[in-house]
């Protein structure tokens, strides 16, 4: 993400050696000598993150910490402090300073430090985006790491084409949502979007569920009803954990997508539909396949188009703009208006592995709502697991 960084320091030689330093790197820098052009220069919302010297000519830095509260969104205030400033250091952390750093300034903490600075812009612009475009069904976070991008981009020209899809990835990573993602971005979208989970419906009915049945087909068959292959006409079936799927029920399955075509339970006529499958499975379907428990030439049909979603640890560069969703989502839901995570927050949140993935991310955050009295979410907010994890990583980086 870009972002504009604004460096408060009079002295004119450490300005532009870190001005440089951070252009370097893809920054937008501001360098100004002064609390007066500090304050103009965030007046007119131009900073993201500002590094902020403790002396200046015209006035003592830290008071920017208070008077930056009144803004919308008060950018991450990284201090300059000179050696012994520590006690003064810590107020300012307090007092909702992001960060400082100690002259001399080292680079590689001046980058650490930005790029936590950028997260937490990302997390708020994420936050304020969905704000103003007030949950017009913007329920997927695409992120931007590029394995990520990718799948989407995958996921538009399967949409497109409206052909077969297969969904993989680890419990919690958002394999529905990116099945849902598909039917909103294709041509499809007006038309029903069905999910059946095959793991919750009794072998023996799931059949029935999806082809339908006539009447008298079996005991308790009183009148004809039809599948959700039928339900689905025109749009999209999802069939979510397909792996719990018997076996000839995917030999049914099988031939309605190559025939295009099926008969209910207990039926002679041929009904035709038009319906794009997408299947989404956690489990390793290959060896199931080699387990006699998956039918190759379904795996095969359904792969057309295969998208593995990968596990959030893979992506943790989307952390912070999934907890400033899920934030947003959460505020709306109860009402509140929580828009900072304290950086010792988002560290922790960024440094857990997230064996439950995007689902465990958004439990965490809605519990830290839940509990959080203040403006901001802190450590304190956080689920044990995600503390402790990142406790460890301090102790032994
Ligand atoms: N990219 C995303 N943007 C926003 N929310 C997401 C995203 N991915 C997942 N989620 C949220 O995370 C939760 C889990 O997602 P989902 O149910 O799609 O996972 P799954 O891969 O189907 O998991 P399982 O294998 O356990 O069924 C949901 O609440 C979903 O809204
Ligand atoms: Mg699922």
């Amino acid at each position: 993400m870009s972002a504009t960084i604004l460096i408060v320091d009079d002295e004119e030689n450490a300005r532009l050696f870190i001005s440089n330093y951070l252009t370097g790197k893809g920054y937008e820098v501001i360098g100004v000598a002064t609390l007066a052009d500090a304050r103009t220069s965030l007046q007119r919302g131009n900073a993201d993150i500002v590094l902020l010297d403790v002396n200046l000519p015209d006035g003592y830095g830290p008071k920017l910490l208070d008077e930056t509260r009144q803004l919308p969104f008060r950018p991450p205030i990284i201090l300059i402090t000179a050696y012994g400033d520590i006690d003064m250091a810590v107020d300012a952390m307090k007092n909702g300073a992001h960060d400082f750093l100690q002259k001399p300034i080292q680079l590689v903490q001046l980058e650490q430090s930005i790029q936590r600075a950028v997260e937490m812009v990302a997390m708020r612009r994420e936050l304020t985006h969905l704000r103003s475009t007030q949950q017009q069904g913007a329920k997927f976070i695409i992120g931007k790491t590029p394995v990520m991008s990718n799948v989407v981009g995958q996921a538009h020209r399967a949409a497109a084409a409206s052909v077969s899809v297969l969904i993989t990835g680890e419990t919690g990573t958002g394999k529905e949502v990116l099945a849902q993602f598909i039917h909103q971005n294709g041509p499809r979208s007006s038309k029903p979007f069905i999910a059946i989970n095959c793991a919750a419906i009794q072998n023996t009915m799931l059949e029935s569920e999806l082809f339908g049945y006539e009447a008298g087909a079996f005991t308790g068959a009183e009148r004809r009803k039809n599948g959700l292959m039928e339900v689905a006409d025109g749009g999209i079936l999802f069939l979510d954990e397909i792996s719990s799927m018997p076996m000839d029920t995917q030999a049914k399955l099988l031939r309605a997508i190559e025939e295009r075509a099926f008969r209910r339970v207990g039926g002679t006529n041929m009904i035709h539909v038009d319906v794009q499958i997408l299947a989404a499975s956690n489990r390793n379907l290959l060896s199931m396949i080699k387990d006699g428990n998956f039918r190759e030439d379904l795996y095969y049909r359904l792969k057309v188009v295969d998208l593995h979603v990968p596990p959030l640890r893979d992506r943790k560069e989307d952390i912070p703009e999934l907890v400033g969703f899920f934030l947003r989502l959460n505020n709306s839901r109860q009402g509140l208006n929580i828009t900072d995570v304290s950086p010792q927050a988002m560290h922790a949140l960024i440094n857990y592995d997230w064996p439950g993935n995007i689902r465990e991310l958004s439990n965490a955050i809605e519990r830290a709502v839940l509990f959080c009295d203040d403006p901001g979410i802190d450590v304190a907010h956080l689920p044990a697991d995600v503390v402790n994890k990142s406790v460890m990583d301090v102790e032994n980086p």
